[in-house]
């Protein structure tokens, strides 16, 4: 679109101008918001620009390789990877209460963070995805009161550089369209929402290796099949949660005693409230087939048909 090509190519200039030949440094998860602001300040300053991209061992299948591949080798962007899993599995052992693992998780980020910029020498500028809504929602938000919503990229106040929000005035649709100008792919751009403490809070209680892996191998199953169904821009967000419970199956003439996974699905404008989305059966059928065969330690599937409210999306 004209509209968002054109602030594409304003707001590269004026952070040329106002970065300078200055450093700046961004928090890259990914999602959309900080991969089109990051990009946009790339394309202003360069290898200035050093981006950080956490990964925590807590995303979905693919996906740290995905990030890896899309910025530093076809954006050629001077890029971090730091592969922290074993760090956050450590300060989770244990830990069962959602809102304690979102603070965790939110603290070992920045810690992580932190010392990656301490590395760099001296940074001036923190870019940051921050959008419209973002500024609006911000303090007065029901749901951030009820969630503490640890934006991976919401980072600590007290440092001393300058922030960069070069997407603040835009709305999501936006965000999205400025990325399509830039040229980011399109698995990016319309990237369904993923929260910043990513699958330990679709794993319930306590997070371990094993049951991240298992969550994380139905997820991909149900990613794919709704693609395959060609549905993937039709619904808002859907994932695989392992509810932590394990029930009495049987498979050839063995009984089993394994777990269950739920799939969520759901349509949503904000995700303040939400409706669960009718995936045609046959397309589930297929997901529980194929994950039951599939994943191993796993022999049930159910389909969450709540709403939100009274449910929240995401079962932690
Ligand atoms: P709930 O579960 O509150 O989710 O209905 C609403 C939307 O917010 C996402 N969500 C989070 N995002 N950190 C995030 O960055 C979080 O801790 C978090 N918890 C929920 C959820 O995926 C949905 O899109």
């Amino acid at each position: 679109s004209w509209d968002m090509g054109h602030f594409a190519k304003e707001t590269i200039e004026s952070l040329k101008e106002q970065i300078g030949d200055k450093k700046a440094i961004c928090a890259l998860s990914g999602g959309v918001d900080s991969s089109v602001a990051a990009v946009l300040v790339h394309k202003a300053i360069g290898s200035n620009l050093t981006c950080v991209f956490v990964d925590h061992g807590l995303l979905r299948k693919n996906e740290g390789d995905e990030v890896e591949k899309n910025f530093k080798e076809k954006f050629n962007m001077n890029l971090i990877r730091v592969n922290a899993q074993d760090r956050f599995l450590e300060k989770l052992k244990g830990v069962t209460d959602p809102e304690t693992k979102r603070k965790i998780i939110g603290e070992e980020f920045i810690r992580v963070f932190e010392e990656e910029k301490s590395k760099l020498g001296q940074i001036d500028y923190l870019v940051q995805g921050t959008i419209y809504p973002d500024v609006i929602e911000s303090g007065t938000d029901k749901a951030s009161v009820i969630k503490s919503h640890h934006n991976v990229g919401g980072l600590p106040e007290d440092v001393d550089f300058k922030l960069i929000e070069p997407l603040r005035p835009l709305f999501k649709d936006e965000v999205r369209k400025v990325g399509k100008e830039l040229g980011i792919s399109d698995e990016i751009v319309n990237r369904q929402p993923f929260p910043g403490p990513g699958l330990a809070i679709r794993v319930l209680g306590e997070v371990t290796e094993e049951k991240l892996n298992i969550v994380r191998e139905a997820d991909w199953i149900f990613r794919e099949e709704i693609k395959n169904a060609g549905l993937q821009n039709d619904i808002w967000q859907y994932f695989a949660a392992l509810p932590n419970i394990k029930s009495v199956g049987v498979m050839g003439d063995e009984r089993t005693y394994s777990h269950t996974i739920a799939l969520r699905a759901v349509n949503s404008s904000d995700g303040m409230t939400s409706d669960w989305a009718r995936v045609p059966f046959e397309v589930l059928e297929k997901v529980s087939n194929k994950i039951v065969n599939n994943v191993d330690g796993v022999n049930r599937i159910v389909y969450d048909i709540t709403s939100k409210p009274p449910s929240t999306i995401e079962w932690e």
